[in-house]
């Protein structure tokens, strides 16, 4: 497999003008693909006051926050994205949509594989927007770009066209159809006028799914645990799964991050009893019910048992080269992944900092061995490899410390069976158990303050904590060490401070000295999610409403700064708007001022859906969010809530007429201005 050939200029089959070219002609001696992916950030610098920049605090959003905010929905919820006066919301890039080609999506004829494969993938989730560079002001293009998009999973009902999927004999084309609807979409867009269209064709359109193939790099290549019979060599690996949310690097890579990677694997061979390692990852004998294993043997845990320990990574895509080979960097940790937020501090020191989203598990950060070079793409292709991966403890007095997961310190020695980094790496959970990290209400998204530094990460919610001590918490488990935290029943800790965590909490915390590598960190809760009506005093929250109208939400989950500092919070509530939700309506995106909190309510969504994935241009004009999974429900007929975004108004009749779609949907100001101005 080629690796990294982003120099190959001979990849362009296309008249359309060449990247490389583009690069080439603005800048020819330095390039400037340092800048692709930072755009916004850069830009932002000189907008903040410099007393700001190393204040460790955040500053009011540059611009402030203009908009009139949107009620939340009653019951019954709207069927719609609703977006505030002056805003248009529209569809740009739904599920089964081609992400090349001509013929449009017909919802009546269940994909293959071969179809899925230039198709939009199912559920998707976090996101990001490269621009092309420029030979004008800022180097980067708030006209012409790829969007880089998670297909976190799969609703196999709605894939295989039937509302009886589980009766259904499992075949290996459905398998092989499943698969191809996971993955990342690379999809070139272009400004036309104040509205925007996906390039078709374009050479940079591609579909990375559940089989493609991928390099396994860092301590963990080639390890014994990763190693199979089709791979013996452990460093091959077919595939990425329930890519959830994402980061992007400085020199213009994407990360996408495996998440529920177990809910893939089964067995059917009799009398499964989980190992440590799998118990801990939550390997079980059905999983999650895709039903893979049942054709593909590499997705059955007793015929292929180390196959789970090649997913649970970070993958790093490089969307400019669409033949380029995707690197599960093995340094950064296995665990149930969602973003990956990459920060370069002073003297360009590159870290990552990632969220694992279980109940009761751990957030952590990766520290670069070497530093960012932004004079040579090239030269920050294996950043990502070497370093040192940490893990938080959160004390009860406001400060923190990073504890390092490093093979032959603290307890991950010979002598309490951990083998090398490599095995540190593949079982980061149970190192991460070992030294006493703070288990946390189930982490989501980070965002990191385009100025100051200061992270913020979404805790969406936890049913697993307690006041009380209780006898059968668990303790140390004697074979390794483990304490099994994902179906741990903790205490409350300053933390994580309720019982009961129903509406979620956001939690920041900021270096010491503003240095990104430091091993120690204030911290203090920005916001208790919840519902003001409710009396409760574990579930009021303490949201503060924009001066017209209350702004309650939970569950938040994606969560982003632009480049003028406003703070994106979006939602993944079950339900629509029924029971704890009542008051809240369905889920949501609002802006909130770092500095106030006041929370504005920007847009509101389909019945059952999960509004994920936001960002804009370089220039804030454009924003992109995701409406993953509208109308969901387990228990019923997967069109029974929602018809969104067709409507019924896709040609279609009878059933295909009103199957929802997950999709990318782009928003612009009517005034072409900045979104949230
Ligand atoms: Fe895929 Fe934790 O949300
Ligand atoms: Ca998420
Ligand atoms: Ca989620």
């Amino acid at each position: 497999m080629p690796l990294h050939p982003e120099n190959d200029t001979s990849l362009n089959p296309s008249p359309n003008e060449n990247i490389f070219d583009v690069i080439e002609r603005a800048d020819p001696a330095r390039r400037r693909f340092l800048k692709l992916a930072v755009g916004g950030t850069a830009l932002s610098m000189t907008a903040f006051p410099l007393s700001m920049r190393n204040a460790g605090a955040a500053p009011a959003p540059v611009g402030g926050i203009g908009f009139t905010p949107v009620p939340a929905d009653t019951t019954p919820i709207t069927d719609a994205v609703t977006v505030p006066p002056g805003y248009t919301a529209r569809t740009f890039y739904a599920w089964g949509d081609p992400i090349s080609g001509a013929s449009p999506f017909n919802p009546g004829v269940a994909m293959t594989e071969a179809e899925q494969v230039q198709r939009c993938g199912m559920h998707h989730d976090g996101m990001h927007f490269f621009p092309f560079p420029t030979s004008g002001a800022g180097g980067v293009s708030s006209e012409r770009g790829i969007l880089a998009i998670n297909h976190e999973y799969t609703d196999e009902g709605l894939l295989h066209n039937s509302t009886a999927v589980g009766t259904l004999t499992q075949t290996a084309a459905m398998t092989r159809a499943s698969q191809a609807a996971h993955g990342v979409s690379l999809i070139e867009v272009r400004k036309v006028g104040n509205d925007w269209r996906v390039v078709r064709p374009s050479p940079f359109a591609r579909r990375i799914t559940a089989a493609t193939p991928m390099r396994i790099s860092g301590p963990a290549a080639g390890h014994a645990l990763m190693r199979t019979a089709a791979d013996p060599s452990g460093t091959e690996v077919l595939g990425t799964v329930n890519n959830c949310a994402h980061g992007y690097t400085p020199w213009g890579t994407y990360l996408t991050c495996e998440e529920n990677f177990n809910g893939y694997f089964g067995t059917t061979v009799a009398g499964f009893t989980a190992t440590n390692l799998e118990r801990r990852y939550g390997i079980s004998a059905s999983g999650f019910g895709y039903r893979w294993h049942l054709t593909d043997p590499r997705f059955d845990v007793r015929v292929t048992p180390n196959e789970p320990n090649r997913f649970g990574w970070v993958v790093e895509v490089d969307p400019f080269n669409p033949r380029s080979t995707p690197v599960k960097r093995t340094a950064l940790g296995r665990f149930k992944h969602e973003s990956a937020a990459v920060v370069v501090g002073d003297n360009n020191k590159v870290v990552v900092y990632m969220g694992d989203d279980e109940r009761n598990d751990y957030i952590y950060k990766f520290v670069c061995a070497g530093t960012y070079n932004p004079a040579n793409r090239g030269a920050n292709r294996d950043l990502l490899d070497s370093g040192t991966l940490y893990v938080a403890k959160f004390e009860n007095n406001g400060v923190g410390r990073w504890l390092p997961l490093v093979f032959g310190q603290g307890e991950l020695t010979t002598a309490n069976g951990w083998v090398d980094q490599g095995d540190v790496c593949v079982r980061a959970r149970q190192a991460a158990d070992r030294e006493g990290a703070t288990m946390m209400d189930r982490p989501e998204w980070i965002a990191v303050h385009p100025v100051t530094r200061e992270v913020y990460v979404t805790l969406t919610n936890n049913n697993r904590r307690r006041t009380t001590p209780h006898a059968t918490d668990p303790v140390a488990n004697a074979a390794d060490g483990s304490t099994l935290a994902g179906s741990a029943r903790p205490l409350v800790d300053a933390a994580n401070p309720r019982p009961d965590n129903r509406y979620g909490h956001i939690i920041r915390w900021r270096e010491t000295g503003n240095d990104v590598a430091a091993t120690t960190f204030e911290w203090d809760i920005f916001v208790l999610c919840g519902d003001s009506l409710n009396s409760a005093a574990n579930l009021s929250g303490n949201i503060v409403d924009a001066p017209n109208g209350s702004a309650d939400y939970g569950a938040p989950d994606g969560l982003w700064f632009d480049k003028d500092g406003r703070l994106w919070v979006q939602t993944d509530q079950q339900g629509d708007g029924a029971g704890d939700w009542v008051n809240i309506g369905a889920n949501s995106m609002s802006a909130v001022d770092p500095s106030t909190k006041m929370t504005y309510r920007f847009l509101t969504s389909p019945p059952n859906c999960e509004v994920t994935g936001v960002i804009s241009t370089p220039d804030g004009r454009a924003m992109w969010i995701n409406i993953q999974h509208p109308g969901e429900d387990w228990s019923a007929s997967f069109k029974a809530r929602s018809s969104w975004p067709d409507n019924g108004a896709n040609g279609a009749t009878g059933v295909a007429a009103v199957k929802p779609r997950s999709s990318t949907v782009l928003i612009t100001k009517n005034d072409g201005g900045v979104i949230g101005t």
